[in-house]
């Protein structure tokens, strides 16, 4: 008898006990505090680590696709008519880009690197082979008529040997010319005055097997904040082509890494060379990438904002005062003086007037903004798409007759989409990740469960220990106590 109201009583006790213990710590948050505890001491770029091994050769398979607009009404665009063009696309490749020269400093803190990148045509995965023909604007001239616009005889010496080339305005190139780079019979001939100029122009020129400079990166031992974020870029800490300090700053990753527990509240930010500048982006919406939860982050329309809607973009004005409006970037400074100027696809995100500028804009969200879906507790990438658009400005030079009468606009060359989807070997790690977190997290959660049917065997073996030695008459008063 003894023995079993002992059992019954414990049961009890182990009850509230389970309970309250549970209910503490679920108010506490302890375990998924210790679960992020772990994970920002592990994701540290040290060699060996997995977070290192990642971030030094990704395992994911990357694509970079262009996609070309094709210029239909050349002769009506130099008697001053809008521009008409057919996008065509995507060309695929696939791209490598491993971390090189990688080398700790400082004790572990931080680490230097170069992230060289490969490109290698995807025959099957493009709408058709790098031979394609393009006609689009002719960017080593224009590059030198703005370069030499105010110089009536270098622009009359190079007007007239465009002449004599039969160079105008537009060319017709293969697509993996107008890439990787074609010799220019001008630039050529200009080496004679001015050797220092490369005779060869490509969008992607010298960008094959090769990097954009010396990075130096923290690692996260310090601070799991800073795992990944760029310290210095070929030995600057921040850039100089822009006319606020604020501007020139180099904020965040490159990019292609976040450090881990990122939450919805916070700027994600990344520097890219390809832009010339930092950006960030926001959380967005949760999203599900082959069964692994994760928050969508996108760069708001702020960031490309012009001045009056954002006045932190001042700074991207140049020359300082001459700004071009929301959603376009002169990039000019940082590619060798050529006119270029970044957008999102499609002006996506832009002045209207710039899609209303040419014929065949069509700006969708779903194609052509730039995202990032990142698994929040470990800030390993799911999935992103870096989108952007590399465009021209035209405009009527007099010195040069070969500009005729177009008129004033940001003319489209091309677009890009260099994406990623997390391979299944690392999807297969993280889901068990996810599952033990989700058993860890949930530790309270089955106490609180335990506490409360022990509770109820507890009432159970109550009543069955009070009825046998209770008479009928004294039933009542217990029930109703
Ligand atoms: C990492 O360790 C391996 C083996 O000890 C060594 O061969 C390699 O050079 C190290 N890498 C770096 C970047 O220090
Ligand atoms: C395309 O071809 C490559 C080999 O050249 C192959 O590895 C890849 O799986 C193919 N992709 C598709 C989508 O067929
Ligand atoms: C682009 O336009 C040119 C000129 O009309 C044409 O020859 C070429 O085939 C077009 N390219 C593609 C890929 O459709
Ligand atoms: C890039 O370089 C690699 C090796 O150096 C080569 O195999 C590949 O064909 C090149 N890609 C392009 C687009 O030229
Ligand atoms: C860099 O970050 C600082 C805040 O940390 C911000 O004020 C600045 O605008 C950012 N610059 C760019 C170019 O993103
Ligand atoms: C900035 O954009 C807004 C909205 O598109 C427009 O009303 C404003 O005039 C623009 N400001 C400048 C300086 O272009
Ligand atoms: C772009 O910037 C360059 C260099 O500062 C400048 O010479 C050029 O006029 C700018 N282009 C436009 C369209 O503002």
């Amino acid at each position: 008898m003894f023995l079993k109201s002992c059992c019954i009583y414990s049961t009890g006790v182990f009850s509230m006990l389970f309970l309250i213990v549970g209910i503490a710590l679920v108010l506490s948050n302890v375990f998924p505090q210790s679960v992020q505890t772990i994970v920002k001491k592990d994701v540290v770029l040290k060699n060996g680590s997995e977070a290192f091994e990642a971030w030094e050769s990704p395992p994911a398979p990357i694509y970079m696709q262009f996609y070309f607009f094709n210029l239909t009404n050349p002769l009506e665009v130099l008697d001053g008519e809008k521009p008409a063009v057919v996008e065509v696309g995507p060309y695929t490749y696939r791209e490598y880009r491993p971390m090189e020269q990688v080398n700790f400093q400082d004790n572990g803190t931080k680490v230097a690197a170069v992230n060289t990148k490969t490109y290698i045509f995807q025959q099957n995965m493009s709408r058709g082979p790098e031979s394609d023909l393009i006609r689009t604007v002719n960017i080593p001239a224009i590059t030198l008529m703005e370069m030499f616009k105010d110089h009536s005889v270098m622009a009359n010496l190079i007007s007239s040997y465009m002449k004599f080339e039969e160079e105008g305005l537009f060319t017709t190139r293969t697509v993996g010319e107008l890439l990787w780079g074609y010799e220019d019979a001008v630039l050529k001939a200009l080496r004679a005055v001015k050797p220092e100029l490369d005779d060869v122009f490509g969008l992607f020129y010298k960008n094959n097997a090769s990097n954009d400079g010396e990075y130096m990166f923290f690692t996260g031992q310090q601070n799991y904040k800073d795992f990944a974020r760029v310290d210095t870029w070929n030995g600057e800490s921040s850039l100089s082509w822009w006319t606020s300090d604020e501007c020139n700053m180099i904020n965040g990753t490159n990019g292609a890494s976040f450090h881990p527990v990122v939450t919805k509240t916070e700027a994600l930010y990344m520097f890219s060379s390809d832009l010339c500048r930092s950006i960030y982006a926001l959380y967005e919406d949760d999203v599900t990438v082959k069964g692994i939860s994760g928050y969508r982050f996108v760069p708001p329309s702020e960031v490309f904002a012009n001045m009056t809607l954002n006045p932190a973009n001042a700074g991207f004005c140049v020359p300082a005062g001459k700004c071009l409006g929301s959603g376009v970037l002169n990039v000019s400074v940082c590619k060798q003086g050529a006119p270029i100027i970044m957008s999102s696809p499609h002006f996506y995100q832009a002045d209207e007037k710039l899609v209303k500028d040419i014929i065949g804009m069509k700006p969708k969200k779903e194609h052509h903004e730039t995202a990032i879906d990142i698994n929040p507790l470990t800030g390993i990438i799911l999935q992103a798409a870096k989108r952007l658009q590399v465009n021209v400005y035209l405009e009527k030079i007099p010195a040069f007759s070969q500009t005729e009468n177009v008129r004033t606009v940001i003319f489209p060359v091309m677009h890009l989409n260099e994406s990623v989807v997390i391979d299944d070997t690392s999807a297969k790690k993280l889901q068990a990740v996810a599952m033990l977190q989700n058993v860890v997290e949930n530790v309270p959660f089955m106490l609180i469960g335990l506490g409360i049917i022990l509770g109820g065997v507890f009432m159970l073996l109550m009543c069955r220990l009070k009825v046998p030695e209770a008479t009928a008459d004294e039933r009542q008063p217990l029930l109703s106590s």
